[in-house]
């Protein structure tokens, strides 16, 4: 299981959440953050410091953001399993429907 990161982060990235993350698993993209969903050891650290409740137990994501624990695992499709956010920095990519939003204010 995993927590995921859900529409609310998009063109935010406030990054409270991954001073929070004990194995920091939480990677930063061009216009959000994803979750590593098998680095990620459920600890639920995160999900409570995200202004913006960008953040979900996987059984808990609101239903107009389902799609949002596909784009969390997809993000990692080509990157595999780095073990660990900080040393790769932003990472210049979107899972596609995360690219195609308009700029969320
Ligand atoms: Fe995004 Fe919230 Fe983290 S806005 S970067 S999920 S603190
Ligand atoms: Fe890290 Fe949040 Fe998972 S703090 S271990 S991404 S629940």
């Amino acid at each position: 299981m995993t927590y995921v990161i859900a529409q609310p982060c998009v063109d935010i990235k406030d990054k409270a959440c991954i001073d929070e993350c004990p194995v920091d698993c939480i990677y930063e993209g061009e216009r959000s953050l994803y979750i590593h969903p098998d680095e990620c050891v459920d600890c639920g650290a995160c999900e409570p410091v995200c202004p913006v409740e960008a953040i979900y137990y996987e059984d808990d994501v609101p239903e107009q953001w389902a799609e949002y624990y596909k784009a969390n695992v997809e993000f990692f499709d080509e990157l595999g399993s780095p073990g660990g956010a900080a040393k790769m920095g932003m990472i210049p990519l979107d899972h596609p429907i995360i690219a195609a939003l308009p700029p969320q204010a």
